[in-house]
């Protein structure tokens, strides 16, 4: 990853130089939500706008002022194989630059994006931590744009290390689940080996369908091996160790079940929890607490300086919030998920916006599409 970025300073300056204000924007407004959570760092946003995969295609944009200041940034995410209906935008604008108009500009500027790609909703997903929830500008600001909210949630932290009594006794609760005997859990870090791939497919698939999505139109997602050596590959480059844990059904030899923590050298307190799930046929053995367990003994010893697990649920996934509870997770955050529906190309409701007021006087605004063309290819590079 370095070299890369090496590459790109050292071919395109200018670009390099715009991505780095790119980046300091996104930095400053994850650490207004978040200042005591190192969040995502520049090497893994880049790593993501640069992969030519087949999954998603991550492009990132800004709105500028007439001195050609960023004062809005946006990262759009097109899925590319599956769900090709929809288009998901993170919308940030500078603290100094708001109600001048920047995040509606971001936000047109997708939806013609979108609506040229023949996508038909435009998604958001964003937490904010629970106390200034009611007082943030998003909600406002999401439903003036003609976003609805279609699904509610919570960011949970779960302090570590967990007591040790607690996790004893949760270990007692699994290995006295009903037909516990039949499973048996393990730990590894990604990539996946190798003879599990299918089970890695499939419970990918049921994965994108199985979970809350706020999306009515959300399709079932299309795994094979190339989708997770693409899937590696990112992680890869974005650099950090993704710890898994899977509870394989002994009789038949596949895995039923799995869990994935993510942490990285350069954030060593945090560690993130990614996706949980249980086949639906293996559900009721306490699987999915089984697994929670084993990772989180597996981080203990990977990461031992982690100090916090960080993770969402929808509002209405009763079970894995239950499995979370039980963990001494604790809720810090209300998420939620914003759909609009995107009207027929052509449509008359839709008005680009060529001009932005900034600084207190109208100035002639930079189209956010000026800008996103060096963006595009920086990602290229
Ligand atoms: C939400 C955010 C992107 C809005 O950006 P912005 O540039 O200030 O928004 P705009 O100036 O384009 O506002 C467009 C409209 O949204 C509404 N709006 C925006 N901020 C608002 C606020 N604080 N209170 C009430 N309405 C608000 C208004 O209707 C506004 O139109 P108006 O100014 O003509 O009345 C910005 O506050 C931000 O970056 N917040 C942190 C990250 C975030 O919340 N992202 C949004 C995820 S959905």
């Amino acid at each position: 990853m370095a070299s890369l970025a090496d590459a790109s300073a050292k071919d395109r300056p200018d670009e390099e130089s715009r991505y780095k204000e790119w980046f300091a924007l996104w930095r400053l407004t994850d650490l207004e939500l978040w200042p005591d959570i190192p969040g995502r760092d520049a090497c893994d946003i880049r790593a993501m706008t640069r992969q030519k995969g087949t999954a998603h295609e991550h492009q990132i944009i800004a709105a500028t002022d007439d001195l050609g200041s960023m004062v809005g940034i946006g990262m759009l995410d097109l899925p590319q194989r599956d769900n090709r209906h929809s288009m998901g935008i993170d919308i940030r604008v500078h603290p100094e630059h708001r109600r001048r108009g920047a995040g509606r500009t971001i936000v047109n500027d997708a939806v013609r994006w979108a609506r040229e790609d023949g996508r038909t909703k435009l998604s958001s997903f964003l937490e904010v931590p629970t106390g200034p929830v009611a007082s943030h500008p998003s909600g406002p600001f999401a439903r003036s744009q003609g976003f609805e909210a279609t699904l509610f949630g919570n960011r949970r932290h779960l302090q570590l290390p967990v007591e040790p009594e607690l996790l004893a006794r949760l270990n007692g609760e699994v290995t006295q689940a009903r037909g516990a005997d039949e499973y048996r859990t393990m730990t590894f870090i990604a990539p996946w080996p190798e003879e599990y791939l299918e089970d890695q497919c499939e419970m990918q698939r049921r994965m994108s369908t199985d979970q809350p999505s706020g999306d009515a139109l959300n399709e079932e997602e299309v795994w094979d091996a190339s989708r997770v050596a693409e899937t590696d590959d990112l992680l890869i480059a974005q650099e950090p160790t993704k710890l898994v844990a899977v509870a394989q059904h002994i009789a038949s030899g596949r895995l039923v079940a799995f869990t994935e923590i993510v942490v990285s050298e350069t954030r060593p307190t945090e560690a993130w929890q990614w996706q949980t799930l249980v086949l639906a046929q293996h559900r009721g053995h306490r699987l999915g607490l089984a697994v929670k367990v084993a990772n989180l003994a597996f981080l203990s010893t990977v990461m031992p300086t982690a100090r916090r697990v960080i993770t969402g649920n929808a509002q209405e996934n009763a079970p894995m919030i239950e499995v979370n509870d039980a963990l001494g997770f604790e809720v810090v955050a209300t998420g939620t998920y914003w759909q609009m529906s995107l009207n027929p190309p052509g449509s008359p409701s839709y008005k680009p916006t060529s001009r932005l007021r900034c600084i207190g006087r109208v100035v002639r605004h930079a189209t956010v599409a000026t800008s996103v063309s060096w963006l595009q290819k920086l990602a290229g590079g």
